[in-house]
C-alpha cells in the first residue's frame, strides 16, 4: 500500500469522531435554473430515439439509482456498471467510479453522449429542445439567451445541487437527539467507527471524498478484471482498482452493490467490506449490526420534488 495512502488512513482514523456531518436541511439554489433542470433530467428528447431520460436510470423515488446490476440504455443496451445515486452527488469530491469528471455539469454531458445510455450529442438536443416554444421560453427566462450546450447541463446540475436528503434519523442523533437511533444502532455505528469503515467512508456523504482500491486487505483480490477504475482517467499502476468510495447515505434503497452490481443484499456488502478492506472476519453479529446503523442513514425526500 502505499505511504500516503496508510498516512490519510491513520489521521483519518484518529479524527473519526468528527468524520461525518449530517446533510444541509436548506439548500440554497436557484430555483428556476433547478425547476427548468428538474424538466430536463425527466426529458426523453435527450437521448436519440426518445426513450431515455435520466430519470431512467436515476429514479428519484427509489434511492436515485435503477436497481439493476448494470444499467439498460437506448435499444436495451447494457452497460457494464452499476448506476450510482444521483441522491447527495454534489457532496461527491468528483464524478462517475472513476472521477473522470470534475464537477455535476461536465457529469451531465456524460450520459447524454454515451452511446449505450442516450446515444445522443447536446447539440442534436439543442436543435430537439428549439423546436418546442415551451423550453424557448423557459430557458430565455433562467438564462435570459436562446438554447445552449451549456446551459443544459449548467440547469440539470442546478436540479441536483437540490437533490439532498436530510434528516435521517441519524443525522437527527448527529445533531444531538440522542434518542433518534436505538441502542442496537448506535453499537453498530460504534463498529463502524473502531473497525475503520469511517476512514474510508465519512464526510457528508459518508463516502465520495476519495479514491480507494477494492480489496486493499485480502491478498485474492475481489476485482472486477474487466473494469479497471481510476487507471482509466490516470494510466498509473498503481491506481489500478481504485474507485470513487461510494457514499452510503440512503444505502438500504440503492441495492445491488458495488461497480459491478454483483452485491445483491446490504448484509453481503458489509461481509465483504469487512474481509476485504479491513482484513476482518465477519461474524453475524457484528455485521448485523452495521447492517442496523446503515439503515438509519435513509432521509427525507429532496424538496424540489414538490415543486413544479
Ligand atoms: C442508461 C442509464 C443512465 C442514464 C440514462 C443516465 N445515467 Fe447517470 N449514471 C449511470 C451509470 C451506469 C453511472 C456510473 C458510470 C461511471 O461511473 O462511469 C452514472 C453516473 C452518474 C452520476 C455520478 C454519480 C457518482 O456518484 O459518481 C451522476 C451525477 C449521474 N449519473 C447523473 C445523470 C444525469 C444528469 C443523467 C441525464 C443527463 C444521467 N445520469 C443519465 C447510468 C445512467
Ligand atoms: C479502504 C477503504 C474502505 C473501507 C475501510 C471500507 N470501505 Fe466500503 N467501500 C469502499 C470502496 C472502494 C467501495 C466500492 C467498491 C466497489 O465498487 O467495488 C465500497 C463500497 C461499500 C458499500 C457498497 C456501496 C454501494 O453503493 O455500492 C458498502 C455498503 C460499504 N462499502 C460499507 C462499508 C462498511 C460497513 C465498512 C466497514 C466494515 C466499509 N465499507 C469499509 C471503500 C472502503
Amino acid at each position: 500500500m502505499r505511504i500516503t495512502l496508510l498516512i490519510i488512513l491513520i489521521t483519518n482514523l484518529l479524527f473519526a469522531k468528527e468524520l461525518i456531518s449530517p446533510i444541509e436541511e436548506n439548500v440554497i439554489v436557484d430555483i428556476n435554473k433547478a425547476l427548468l433542470g428538474k424538466k430536463l433530467f425527466f426529458e426523453k428528447r435527450l437521448s436519440k430515439d426518445n426513450t431515455i431520460s435520466c430519470a431512467s436510470c436515476h429514479i428519484i423515488a427509489e434511492g436515485g439509482d435503477d436497481n439493476k446490476r448494470v444499467s439498460e440504455g437506448i435499444n436495451k443496451k447494457k452497460g457494464s456498471l452499476n448506476a450510482p445515486t444521483v441522491l447527495n452527488s454534489k457532496y461527491n469530491f468528483v464524478q462517475f467510479w472513476d472521477g473522470r469528471a470534475k464537477n455535476l455539469e461536465e457529469q451531465a454531458a456524460g450520459p447524454i453522449h454515451n452511446p449505450i445510455e442516450m446515444g445522443s450529442d447536446l447539440k442534436t438536443v439543442v436543435k430537439e429542445l428549439k423546436k418546442d416554444p415551451g423550453y424557448v421560453k423557459r430557458f430565455r427566462e433562467v438564462f435570459n439567451d436562446v438554447i445552449k450546450p451549456n446551459y443544459i447541463t449548467e440547469a440539470i446540475a442546478e436540479f441536483e445541487n437540490a437533490l439532498v436528503t436530510p434528516n435521517s434519523r441519524f443525522d437527527k442523533f448527529l445533531k444531538g437527539d440522542i434518542h433518534a437511533i436505538t441502542e442496537y444502532e448506535k453499537e453498530g455505528f460504534e463498529l463502524f467507527k473502531s473497525y475503520g469503515c469511517i476512514s474510508c467512508h465519512n464526510g457528508v456523504n459518508m463516502g465520495g471524498n476519495l479514491f480507494q482500491k477494492m480489496g486493499i486487505l485480502k491478498k485474492k483480490d475481489y476485482q472486477n478484471k474487466e473494469y479497471l477504475g481510476r487507471y482509466n482517467v490516470t494510466k498509473d499502476e498503481e491506481d489500478k482498482f481504485f474507485y470513487k468510495v461510494p457514499g452510503l447515505r440512503n444505502i438500504e434503497q440503492t441495492a445491488p452493490y458495488f461497480h459491478s452490481g454483483e452485491v445483491k443484499t446490504l448484509k453481503e456488502a458489509v461481509e465483504l467490506m469487512m474481509e476485504f478492506q479491513l482484513g476482518i472476519k465477519p461474524n453475524s453479529k457484528s455485521v448485523e449490526k452495521i447492517e442496523a446503523f446503515l439503515k438509519t442513514l435513509n432521509g427525507e425526500m429532496p424538496k424540489i420534488m414538490e415543486l413544479k
